[in-house]
């Protein structure tokens, strides 16, 4: 068993710090280590059908098992139900059963339960205690650490959320037996941001054992899944509300979100469409001489490894420059972008866009294109 700290909050009146523990079989052991932390009574599951069918059982009983007295609440199955006309529909239900404000509420399933349950856990009765409990990679090693909650609006993804930290985060790497093949590659993509952003050593670790973490892995995804979770914790420990150093996390980001944009979030899986995206933002450092071609190149290479797609083909890049200036997060029209130095150190630059333009020929020649 790992135990990886997230450090929050100044001073012990403060303290918003929280455990994230990472250990096979964990799933029957989440209401012991609840109890543990001072957790009894009523307690609320979210979850989906198709997790719910696979896992709520096992969590169920180790609830009771550990003193709580659980009640399921499911949402659909989707990104598309990511809207708050569900999340109303959780508080109807959560108002029904009289949940009060120290009934916690678990959150069993991928990002979407997991943003879902944490903005009802958010704002129901002002704030009620938050425990993760993602299943798919991307939620494991991404969305389930940091506090950032929210649902979709009709004009954009994620525009309406909150910042709210979970108690804690337990992960099960067994889960991920069950998980379809292209789920687990997207949430390697961001496995190997990780590497890119912060950490060299773990970088040449995902290089040696691509093809074991490729078909899930043995012990290899549970490093992963750790070390992915530590860069996250020690990022969001110093900077919890991207004023500054947590928009490292977004390398690959601005590029990957026009993409899914420009394919109607259809064509690629949020993961797969950073995985183009950090081959357009290591083209971008090269062509503007911040890092040797050979940096892309590894970058590419191993996104190649793990069955990630590399390139969009059929995206024009005026489309995908205009897409980019309509992002949320660019500042007066210039578009700002995580890019390399060298792997394991990455810069925040605002970049022209005649400069992106130019860095797509070079792209299209590596492709041979
Ligand atoms: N809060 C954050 O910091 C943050 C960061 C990144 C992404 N996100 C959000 O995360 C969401 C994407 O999350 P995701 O990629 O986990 O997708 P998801 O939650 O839609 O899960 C993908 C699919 O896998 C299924 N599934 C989940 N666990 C399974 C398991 N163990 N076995 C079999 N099937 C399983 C789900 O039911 C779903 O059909 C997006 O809404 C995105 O905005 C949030």
């Amino acid at each position: 068993m790992r135990t990886i700290k997230v450090e929050l909050g100044e001073g012990a009146r403060e303290d918003r710090s929280y455990d994230i523990v990472v250990d096979r079989g964990l799933l029957d052991r989440i209401g012991g280590a609840m109890r543990d932390m001072g957790f009894s009574g009523r307690c609320t599951l979210i979850t989906n059908p198709t997790v719910g069918a696979l896992y709520s059982g096992r969590v169920l009983e180790s609830l009771k098992a550990g003193g709580l007295q659980p009640v399921v609440i499911e949402v659909p199955d989707g990104e598309e139900y990511k809207t708050l006309a569900e999340v109303s529909k959780v508080y109807d239900r959560l108002i029904e059963e009289r949940m009060e404000r120290g009934s916690a509420i678990v959150a069993l399933g991928g990002g979407v339960v997991g943003d879902m349950a944490g903005f009802v856990a958010a704002t129901f009765l002002r704030g009620v205690p938050f425990i993760q409990v993602p299943t798919t990679l991307l939620a494991q090693v991404d969305s389930s650490v940091g506090g950032k909650t929210g649902v979709n609006h009709p004009l954009g993804k994620n525009l309406i959320g909150a910042f709210y930290q979970p108690r804690a985060v337990f992960i099960d790497p067994d889960v991920l037996e069950t998980l379809e093949e292209r789920e687990l590659k997207a949430g390697l993509a961001e496995v190997i941001k990780y590497g890119v952003i912060w950490d060299e050593a773990f970088f040449s670790f995902l290089e040696e054992n691509s093809k074991a973490l490729a078909g899930r892995g043995g012990d290899e995804i549970v490093t992963a899944i750790e070390r992915s979770c530590s860069i996250k914790a020690e990022v969001v420990s110093r900077d919890e509300r991207e004023s500054g150093l947590r928009c490292i996390l977004n390398f690959g980001h601005t590029f990957g979100h026009a993409i899914e944009a420009l394919t109607g979030y259809t064509r690629f899986k949020h993961g797969e469409a950073v995985s183009v995206g950090m081959v357009m933002a290591a083209a971008l450092s090269v062509s503007l001489g911040l890092t040797p071609e050979r940096t892309m190149l590894r970058i590419r290479d191993l996104l190649v490894d793990m069955g990630l797609p590399v390139e969009a083909p059929g995206i024009d890049g005026q489309d995908l420059v205009e897409t980019m200036r309509l992002d949320k997060k660019v500042r007066a029209g210039a578009i700002r972008f995580v890019l390399v130095e060298e792997i394991g150190s990455v810069v925040v630059r605002e970049v022209e866009e005649e400069r992106i333009k130019a860095s797509f020929a070079l792209l299209s020649a590596c492709s041979g294109g």
